[in-house]
This record gives C-alpha cells, structure tokens and sequence, in this order.
C-alpha cells in the first residue's frame, strides 16, 4: 500500500497549470466517437478514468491516435461503433460506466460494462430506471443497481424525465440515450447540475436545447467532429485553492482553470467563507468558460452551505471541509446526501479524517456539522479508495502542526496523476 507523508508548508507560492477537466475530457471521447469526421482534443486529462473511456471507445473499432500532446478521434458516426468482443472495464469512474449505459442503450449490440470493488458498489439503479422508461434492456446485479451491467442494445423512445437526482451522469446518459431514441427525449432537475454535455452536444451540432430547469434533444441529426481544448479541471484546481488559502503568506496563480458557472460553487463557497480567490483574463474557449485564478492565503470563517450551491460544488466537499476546519467557527453543510455515493461515503469519510486531526464533526444524514481549529493535528488518515480524500488529507497537511500520512494514495491517479509534483513545486518548507 503506498502511503504519502506530508510536512507542514512555510507558505503555499508560485504559478501552476492544473490537468485537463475530467467530466470534459470524458465526453470528449464519447462525443468525437460518434461524430462523422476527425475530432481533436488538446489538453486531454490522461488520468486512469479517462484512459478506462478511452481504451472502452477503442474496443468498440473507434481509432484514437495519440501523440502525446494531442488526441486525435475518427468519428464512427451515430451508427459506427462495433460490439466489444469483451467486457468494458471503467475502472473507478461512475462517469464512464453511466454516460456509456446510457450511450450502449440505444446501439444495435450487446454489450457488458464493469468496474473496481468501488464502482460495482455504486447505485446504477438511478439510470437504468430511466433508460428502462425509453425502452432499454439492461440487467445488472442486486436488481438491476449494481454493475456488471448487460446491456442489450435495441431501439428507443424518447421520454420527458424529472430527475430525482440533480447529477450531471444521470441527466447525460439519458440525453446520449435520446441521440438514439425515436422523437424527443427531456430531462429536468431542480438544481442545474454540471451542464458539459449540453455545451458540446451543441458545439458539435446536436439538434439540442436548453431551458429554465432542463434541457431537449431530438434525435435524427449526425454530429460532426470538433477540435476541442480542455480547460484545467476546477476540481483539481480547487486542492491548490484551498492550500493558498489555509497556509499563512501564500499566493498563488493557477492558470488556464475551466470557470463554467454549473461548476463553480468551490468560489462562491471559499469567498463567502472569506477567501480572497481573483478571476483575471477570463475567456471563453470550445465552448466553456475559463480564466485565471490568483489566490492568496485568507483568515476564513464557518459558513451553512446548501440549496444549489451543492450540485455546483458537488466534488468539492472533501476539501470545503478541509477548509472549514482551518475556519473560525461553525460550518453547516446540508442537501448534500449524494456525497454518501460518491467513490466513498465522503461524509463518513472525512468525518472520521478530520476527528483524527483533532476536528469535532458531527455527521448528519445529509452532510456535517465541524468546529474550525487554530491547527490541525498530524495524524494518520485513510482515503478510503477516493482520490478526493487522500488529496484533501494531505492539503490539510500543509496547515497542520504536525506531519500528516495518509494511506492508501495511489487512487490518486485517477483523477490527477501529478499532483504530488504541483504540490512539491508550490509547497514551501
Ligand atoms: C460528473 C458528475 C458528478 C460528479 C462526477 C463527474 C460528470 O456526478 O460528481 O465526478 O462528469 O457528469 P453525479 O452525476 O453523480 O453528481
């Protein structure tokens, strides 16, 4: 098991680039694969989730070259994939094997998706329910909510669907589904979640639309190959956020981070907490904003996170909570039970970090309640499997008194394979 030490930081300085956006990189593969034409995609997130979408779009006959710097996808068409002679592996990623249930659905093949121990624990449930309504057959263990999943492609029909959940994963598996579905397929929630798919099923010419609470798509339309630029991943950035604001005397420029108003609730939350977080040079590329981000360490205060502010900091919490116990007083979170499904049970999980670092936490059903302290404690803390709390545990580490192990890190790489690198680079001892 590799387990990562990490000293206190004099200061957290310098200017950093943080990898491409996962959630874009994803859609990425999926959207330049049933394209007619060639798409580009520069800035590509090589972590071991999208590398599970990449080599599953591969199985299926699409050709990806890659240089290293830049992918290059041949687009199949909406009809061109070919049946997988074996079982699609997703790794750890919920996105990869959700979006593709939902893209599988409505394909004229069989098919048989797979993950870790972590992913085959995780509700499927939430999207074979509606996939089901527009005429899909697929079957999975504990009836029908955990993988492996079978899915019997066959032809669809488009549905109108208010979606229990606000996830992005739902909300974009039915609409891959209604690439396929007979008509016209509707999705509603009552908090916008992160709202990619949408963008680059417009950037690449789906016949798509967007209104207040939900989004449309009729089938029928071919998409056409797109060069697309991957903004960094705010929720990666959101690590070195947090480090600049805990650690005393710290700036810190992160450049190039994607600023899509579905996905910034991380800024919203850290300045209202008191953070002082500066867009410059904002900008719009392939159809998602972007901007500058220059950081500089804050005395924060406890705050009540809730309501909408959830789904648009939804990956998020584990470090908010990191924040929180370097905070003045009381942090409230609530509406946040989807944490509890997350790669981990993330309110457990942190709860039971955060304690060992001296932390009073109460869990609740639907988030926490924490007690800021004037510094954590070094200790010896668990990811759990989840790359998001090994990296928040050792962003705590920065700002503890003493030195901060915690094992388990090598799912790290899921998301972000340098971030022990960035974090030697700016971490100043
Ligand atoms: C994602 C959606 C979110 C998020 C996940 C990526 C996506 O999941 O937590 O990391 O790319 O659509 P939910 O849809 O379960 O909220």
């Amino acid at each position: 098991m590799q387990t990562y030490t990490i000293k206190p930081a004099k200061a957290v300085r310098g200017e950093i680039s943080v990898p491409g956006d996962k959630s874009i990189s994803h859609r990425s593969i999926m959207l330049g694969s049933i394209a007619r034409g060639t798409t580009t995609v520069s800035g590509f997130l090589r972590g071991e989730d999208n590398m599970a979408t990449l080599d599953a779009f591969r199985a299926m006959g699409v050709e990806v070259r890659d240089d290293g710097e830049t992918l290059r996808i041949e687009g199949m068409g909406l009809h061109g994939l070919k049946e997988p002679c074996d079982v699609l592996d997703c790794g750890n990623s919920g996105t990869s094997m959700r979006l593709m249930t939902g893209l599988l659905a409505g394909q004229s093949f069989f098919s048989v998706l797979t993950g870790d121990r972590y992913l085959r624990n995780r509700p499927m449930k939430r999207v074979l329910e509606p996939l089901s309504r527009m005429g899909a057959t697929i079957f999975g263990r504990a009836g029908g909510d955990k993988a492996p999943l079978a899915v019997v492609g066959r032809g669809l029909n488009g549905i109108s669907y208010a979606s229990p959940v606000s996830s992005a994963q739902v909300k974009s598996a039915i609409l891959l589904a209604g690439l396929y579905a007979a008509g016209e397929t509707e999705v509603t929630e009552s908090h916008l979640s992160r709202d990619h798919s949408e963008r680059m099923l417009r950037y690449f010419g789906a016949d798509i639309e967007t209104f207040g609470g939900g989004v449309k798509v009729r089938s029928g339309v071919e998409l056409t190959g797109r060069d697309i630029r991957v903004p960094g991943d705010i929720s990666s950035a959101a690590f070195f956020i947090v480090a600049a604001l805990i650690v005393p005397g710290s700036e810190l420029l992160i450049k190039g981070v994607g600023v899509n108003p579905t996905r910034t609730g991380i800024i919203d939350i850290l300045t209202a907490m008191g953070g002082s977080i500066e867009l410059q040079n904002c900008r719009e590329v392939s159809g998602e904003p972007v901007a500058d981000l220059l950081v500089r360490s804050s005395a924060l205060k406890g705050i009540e996170i809730g309501g909408d502010l959830v789904p648009r900091a939804i990956d998020e919490f584990p470090v908010i909570c990191v924040a929180a116990s370097c905070a003045e007083g009381r942090t409230v979170i609530r509406d946040a039970r989807e944490l509890r499904v997350k790669e981990t049970d993330r309110i457990a999980a942190m709860a039971a970090n955060l304690r060992k670092g001296g932390v009073h936490v109460v869990e609740t059903d639907n988030g926490m309640e924490l007690d800021g302290v004037e510094r954590l404690e070094g200790c010896t803390a668990e990811s759990f499997g989840d790359h998001r709390i090994a990296m928040s545990m050792l962003i705590a580490g920065l700002a503890a008194g003493g030195e901060i192990s915690v094992n388990d890190t090598a799912c790290i790489a899921t998301s972000f394979p340098n971030f022990i690198t960035l974090l030697e680079k700016v971490a100043l001892s």
